[in-house]
């Protein structure tokens, strides 16, 4: 699917239909994932591919909304920031921003390669870190920044209305 296509049709989607997500899908998402920039290149961040049942279960039960229908997803990717590997190299910068952002960033990528084959997801970034961490056994030093759970979608919303205060040109 073209780039500006899989941009103009992503929608969060919160339900998923009952059908697993081929594994030639999950490993161009990946790829897209691992092309995502990063600071000094050090990619620090740490991306989990949940997709067992019970683990996808436990990770929905730290969910701040929609946790029930969320917890249906065939997959979840977990983006952690890994600021131990950044932090090697740029301080407290990296601890504070780059890691933050390298996580971010990858969660992007990622998020429309998803819709570019075809899948759905939504981000989720209202969690309780902590069950998180926990569920996955992180290592400390990470910081879960966003999930992504995924699949075939199950509900065709309309585009949500954006507002044009966010851009503006400088003179
Ligand atoms: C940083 C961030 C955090 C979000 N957290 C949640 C969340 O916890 N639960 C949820 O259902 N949607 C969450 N969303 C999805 C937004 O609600 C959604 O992107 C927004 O309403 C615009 O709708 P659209 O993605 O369909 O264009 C989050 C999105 C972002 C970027």
């Amino acid at each position: 699917m073209e780039f500006f296509k899989a941009v103009k049709e992503r929608r969060s989607i919160r339900e998923f239909r009952d059908k697993k997500v081929p594994a030639d899908k999950l490993r161009k998402i990946l790829a897209a994932t691992k092309a995502a920039p990063s600071a000094g290149n050090l990619q620090s961040y740490d991306v989990v591919v949940v997709k067992k049942r019970a683990t996808i279960e436990s990770l929905a039960s730290a969910f701040g909304y929609h946790a029930k229908a969320l917890a249906k997803a065939p997959v979840m990717l977990v983006f952690f920031a890994n600021q131990q590997r950044s932090a090697k190299k740029f301080g407290r910068r990296g601890v504070d921003l780059y890691s933050v952002q390298d996580a971010t960033i990858a969660c992007t990528y990622a998020q429309l390669a998803i819709r570019a084959v075809g899948l759905a997801s939504v981000w989720v970034g209202a969690f309780e870190p902590g069950l998180i961490r926990r569920v996955l056994g992180a290592q400390s030093n990470t910081i879960p920044v966003a999930i992504l759970p995924l699949g075939y979608g199950a509900t065709k919303p309309k585009a949500r209305k954006r507002k044009d205060r966010a851009i503006r040109e400088s003179y």
